[in-house]
């Protein structure tokens, strides 16, 4: 029997919360299925371990995380500690120390979710988002200049590199072509014109490799709205690291919203473990209340089933959410029902259990 080791960082606010949901519905499979089985070992590590130690996690943190097969992570950021100094402490050290260059964010409408566009349906969201991850506008390049001096200065670096926009083009097309899917790039060239132009350029590039991939190619501003206004003209979408950190946000919301939204960290080549999150944050605002939606972790769960080769059960617990959103029964309030947290993880496995061998 083949045994994940899962390193859990359950992190801040309501991370602890929804990751105790997907730790419990992957316990659910595991029970399932003899197969395979998951050791959960949790750190503790976050802003409460940074009001303690004054560190994000330990200092060999990154060295300690490396012998596990994955990362399942909660969210990071709470009110007290700076937002700059949490993310870059823990979450983007984990990105860019395991160079999960592939930032993998579905934006699909499931049966029975909410959404606020008018003609949006399961047929006409169905996208996956491919987010460079490694680079560009979060290289953490810049500098702070004359600080708290008339002449104060701040400059931070894009950084696009030939290697760096090469591997995550490549690896949307090849998903574009594996699944018969159109591929659109993001970009903004036409004020960009250093970083945005060479993304397109590289584009072109990477594409003459793949005729067969019909491709788009939109302007970043344009793209926001026709996302709203025509869903359906995205399938498989590549872009830079900030515009698909904003863009898939904008795509939660209208696929059911931040409850809903899950995402994958991957390190293709499997040197370094890569991670499974929603892409929410801490949401101090709901935070110790019992009802977040940890619908977007159990996603995160699936993605996670889905890149151990178990894409069986991934999709079997996309089938059990789209039921709990369908039924409207088991709902947390950003959903439009008062069910907890741990109500909608039990629902899920209760659900799972019709799969029973
Ligand atoms: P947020 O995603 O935490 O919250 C935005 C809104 O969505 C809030 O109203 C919140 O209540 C709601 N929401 C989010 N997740 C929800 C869920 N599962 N169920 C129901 N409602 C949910 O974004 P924010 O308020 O901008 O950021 C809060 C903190 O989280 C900040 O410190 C930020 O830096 C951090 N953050 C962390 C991550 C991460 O760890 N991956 C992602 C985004 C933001
Ligand atoms: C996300 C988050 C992070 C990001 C923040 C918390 C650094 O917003 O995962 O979408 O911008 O990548
Ligand atoms: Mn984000």
């Amino acid at each position: 029997m083949e045994t994940y080791k899962i390193a859990v960082i359950a992190g801040d606010g309501i991370g602890p919360e929804v990751i105790d949901e997907g730790v419990k519905v992957l316990k659910a499979v595991s029970k399932l299925d003899k197969s395979f089985d998951f050791d959960f070992t949790y750190f503790p590590w976050g802003c409460d371990f940074y009001k303690k130690t004054g560190k994000m996690m330990d200092d060999d943190g990154i060295e300690q995380l490396k012998k596990f097969d994955a990362v399942f992570l909660g969210a990071v950021g709470a009110p007290g500690v700076p937002d700059h100094i949490s993310l870059w402490g823990l979450l983007l050290a984990i990105r860019k120390s395991f160079d999960q260059y592939i930032n993998l964010r579905p934006v699909k409408l499931l049966k029975g979710a909410p959404t606020p566009v008018a003609d949006a349906t399961p047929d006409n969201v169905d996208m996956i988002f491919i987010r460079e991850n490694s680079e560009g506008e979060y290289a953490g390049s810049g500098a702070w200049l004359y600080k708290n001096s008339p002449n104060e200065v701040v400059i931070q670096n894009g950084v696009f590199s030939r290697k760096g926009c090469e591997r995550v083009i490549r690896y949307a097309y090849e998903l574009a072509r594996s699944q018969n899917k159109t591929l659109t790039s993001i970009s903004k060239a036409n004020a960009l014109n250093y970083s945005m132009v060479f993304w397109d350029q590289i584009f072109e590039e990477v594409g003459r490799d793949y005729p067969e991939v019909k491709t788009y190619s939109y302007l970043v501003d344009a793209a926001s709205m026709f996302m709203v206004k025509d869903p359906a003209r995205f399938e498989i979408v590549v872009t830079s690291n900030l515009f698909g950190d904003i863009l898939t946000d904008l795509g939660a919301a209208i696929a059911g919203g931040m409850g809903l939204a899950a995402g994958a960290n991957l390190n293709p080549e499997r040197s370094f473990p890569s991670m499974f999150e929603p892409i929410h944050g801490s949401a101090p605002d709901i935070a110790g209340k019992g009802i977040a939606n940890p619908l977007a972790t159990v996603w995160s769960a699936s993605q996670m089933l889905d890149f151990f080769g178990h894409g069986d059960w991934g999709k079997r617990l996309i089938d059990c959410i789209e039921e709990l959103l369908c039924e409207k029964k088991t709902l947390t309030t950003d959903l439009g029902g008062c069910s907890s947290t741990a109500d909608v993880g039990d629902a899920i496995v209760e659900k799972l259990n019709k799969y029973k061998a």
